[in-house]
C-alpha cells in the first residue's frame, strides 16, 4: 500500500479506530510499562496513531508521535487538547508531528526510548522503518516494537499466507515474520526471539548500544501510576 493510500485510509479508521481500544491498549500498557524511563528521556512513538499509548508514558519524560494520518493525528491531539492524557506535563513535553516513519525527520541519536506499536506491518518497507528508528535511537536507547508478526506455529502460518491479500488491502500485513525482519536489520541475539502472545502479538525488547542492537528479554513491568491496567 503506497503512503498516500495508507494516509487515506488512517483517516477513515480515525474515526473509529478507538471503538476497538480494547484490543490493543492491554499490549500498549503492558509494553510501555516495562521501559526503564529516567526523567527528560526523549521518547519517540513511531505511527502513534489516535495516541492510545499517551496515557501510559509517565509525565517525565518528553513524548513526540509521528504518523502519517493526519486524521489519526487529529484525535491523538483531541485527547491532549480536551486533557485526557498527560494533563500533569508542560505542554511543550508532547509533541504530534505529521512525518513518514521510512523518512524521519530527526537526526541521528535523537531519542532515547523509540516505540513501535502496530505500524511496522502497515509501513510499505519494514526494514526501512526498523532502520530509520535504529538511526534515531540513542547509543543506548530502548527500542520497544508491538505488533503481530508471522506464527511459528505451521498451521497458523499458512492461514496468515492465505489472508494477507485480504488484509493487504485492509492497511496492513499479516505475514511479516520478526526474525527475517531483525535478522536483516543486523539485530543480535536472535535466540531471544520472544514467542507471541496468544499466537498473535508479540512485545519485542530491544537494546542499542552504539552501533550494534540487541534483542533483551523484556524487563517486569514497573507499577508506575495506578491507572496502568494489570499485565
Ligand atoms: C494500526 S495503527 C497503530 C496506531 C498506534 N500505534 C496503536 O498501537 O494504536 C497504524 C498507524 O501507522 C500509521 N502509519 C502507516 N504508515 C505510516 C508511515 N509510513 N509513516 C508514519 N505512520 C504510518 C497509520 O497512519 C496508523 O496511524
Amino acid at each position: 500500500m503506497s503512503r498516500v493510500i495508507a494516509s487515506r485510509v488512517y483517516d477513515l479508521y480515525g474515526r473509529f479506530y478507538d471503538s476497538f481500544e480494547m484490543l490493543f491498549k492491554r499490549r500498549l500498557a503492558k509494553a510501555i510499562s516495562a521501559i526503564p524511563f529516567h526523567s527528560g528521556d526523549r521518547v519517540l512513538d513511531i505511527g502513534i496513531g489516535t495516541g492510545l499509548s499517551l496515557e501510559y508514558y509517565p509525565s517525565h519524560v518528553k513524548v513526540t508521535g509521528i504518523d502519517l494520518s493526519p486524521g489519526m493525528l487529529h484525535q491523538a491531539q483531541r485527547k491532549l487538547d480536551e486533557g485526557f492524557v498527560r494533563a500533569d506535563c508542560p505542554h511543550e513535553d508532547t509533541q504530534l508531528i505529521q512525518a513518514d516513519a521510512l523518512n524521519l525527520p530527526f537526526p541521528d541519536k535523537s531519542f532515547d526510548v523509540v516505540f513501535l506499536s502496530h505500524v511496522i506491518s502497515t509501513v510499505p518497507d519494514p526494514q526501512r522503518c526498523l532502520s530509520e528508528a535504529f538511526r534515531v535511537a540513542h547509543d543506548h536507547a530502548h527500542i520497544v516494537m508491538v505488533n503481530h508478526f508471522r506464527s511459528d506455529y505451521p498451521v497458523l502460518s499458512w492461514v496468515e499466507s492465505a489472508i494477507d491479500p485480504i488484509c493487504r488491502k485492509l492497511g496492513w500485513r499479516c505475514d511479516l515474520s520478526a526474525r527475517t525482519l531483525l535478522a536483516q536489520g543486523g539485530v543480535e541475539n536472535l535466540d531471544l526471539l520472544p514467542h507471541a502472545e496468544g499466537f498473535i502479538f508479540r512485545i519485542i525488547y530491544l537494546e542499542k548500544n552504539k552501533n550494534t542492537v540487541r534483542l533483551a528479554i523484556m524487563p517486569a513491568p514497573l507499577e508506575r501510576e495506578p491507572k496502568f491496567g494489570p499485565a
